[in-house]
């Protein structure tokens, strides 16, 4: 039986993959490529140094689904494939809502016509809305998102405990991920942003590379510590066996949320700071003004996921940034070389 990864191609999910399999399961990975690098599967079939099962396919095509389903014995989905561009959901909110929504839908469809009721979905401390008290915990309800990309998010949610509502086989987890970044050690894997990186981490990693003249740090004026805002960075390698971990949960029927955070908030300044600290590399930085819908900080409460999953966040700041910096110095454009 075998793990499937949808988006195993993607940034966290090539990541997971290397997890899986060095965890002795068997994977399937799914991915339409729109985001993604068979690139990104090699590689971790080099680090590995097992081959992946791979098929180029969209979570929206049915038949596609229903005849991977029939070629490969599944027994649970770890489900990442989908659009995440925060501001680009704004103006393509139908692509956003199909690929997200439609795309979770019709995957739920095609594992009901199997009986493959297990699933870990990807979701976001995003869905925790504007008003949530920090730290974020579980028990928070959802809040109002401000984004076609964070309601998506909120409404597969949604979806996701319907149907363990209504059908009490299914056996759900929503993790909800705060800021994924680093890469993994091998340097082989890692973030690939195409055009211009929306977020902050792969935006410091193309200056210091010198894809980009300087960043432009969003705000100095918010009511934190330096005046920049905070956010709670986590390695995506931990995230990664965050997964490996909520695969546990998913064994028992029932919805479980989980955050996955390190439970510390860190500023952009500390961030670029640290950056050059760890790399002896200086990253060129203005201020600029704030970005519409950024929160001035928040960060995990994740006790849950320690407490039942045996999962916390390992790996440190520097760490993140040593690996960031391994991975984009030596790839400095991503998969394209
Ligand atoms: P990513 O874009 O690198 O990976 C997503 C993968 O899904 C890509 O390889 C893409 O080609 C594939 N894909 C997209 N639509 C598809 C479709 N319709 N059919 C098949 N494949 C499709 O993104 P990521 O950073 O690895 O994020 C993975 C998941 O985690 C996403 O659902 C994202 O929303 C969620 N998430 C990401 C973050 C983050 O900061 N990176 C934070 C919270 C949640
Ligand atoms: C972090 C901080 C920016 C870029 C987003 C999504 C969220 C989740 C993770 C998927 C903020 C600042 C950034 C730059 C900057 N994704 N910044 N200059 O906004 O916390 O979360 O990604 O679910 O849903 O909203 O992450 O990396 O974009 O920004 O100053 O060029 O860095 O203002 O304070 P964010 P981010």
């Amino acid at each position: 039986m075998a793990i499937l990864v949808t988006g195993g191609a993607g940034y966290i999910g090539s990541h997971t993959v290397v997890e899986l399999l060095e965890a002795g399961l068997e994977v399937v990975v799914i991915d339409n490529l729109c985001n993604g690098s068979r690139e990104a599967v090699r590689r971790v079939e080099r680090i590995t140094g097992k081959p992946v099962r791979f098929v180029q396919c969209d979570i929206r095509d049915r038949q596609g689904l229903d005849a991977l389903f029939r070629e490969h014995a599944i027994e649970a989905v770890i489900h990442f494939a989908g659009l995440k561009a925060v501001g680009e959901s704004v103006g393509k909110p139908l692509e956003y809502y199909e690929n997200n929504v439609y795309g979770t839908l019709v995957l739920c469809q095609a594992m009901e016509a199997v009986g493959v009721r297990r699933m870990v979905f990807s979701s976001s401390a995003t869905v925790y809305g504007a008003e949530a008290p920090v730290p974020y915990v579980e028990t928070t309800t959802r809040g109002t998102t401000s984004n076609p990309y964070g309601t998506s998010k909120a409404m597969v949610e949604t979806l996701l405990e319907d149907l363990v509502v209504a059908d009490k086989r299914w056996s759900v987890a929503l993790l909800r991920y705060f800021n994924p970044i680093g890469a993994h050690p091998s340097g082989l894997i890692g973030e690939d942003p195409q055009g211009i990186p929306n977020n902050l981490m792969p935006f410091i990693a193309q200056v210091a590379v010198g894809r980009r003249d300087e960043l432009t740090i969003f705000g100095s004026d918010y009511p934190t510590t330096d005046g920049t805002c905070e956010r709670d960075y986590l390695h995506v390698v931990d995230l990664a066996v965050g997964h490996l971990k909520a695969l546990k949960a998913v064994e028992a029927p029932g919805v479980s949320i989980y955050n996955l955070g390190t439970g510390q908030g860190v500023s952009v300044l500390e961030m670029v700071g640290s950056f050059t600290r760890v790399t002896g590399v200086e990253v060129p930085y203005r201020f600029g003004d704030r970005r519409p819908g950024d929160l001035p900080a928040f960060w995990a409460d994740a006790s849950k996921a320690a407490q039942e999953l045996g999962w916390s966040a390992e790996k440190s700041l520097d760490e993140m940034m040593a690996d960031t910096w391994r991975w984009q110095s030596a790839n400095p454009q991503g998969y394209a070389e």
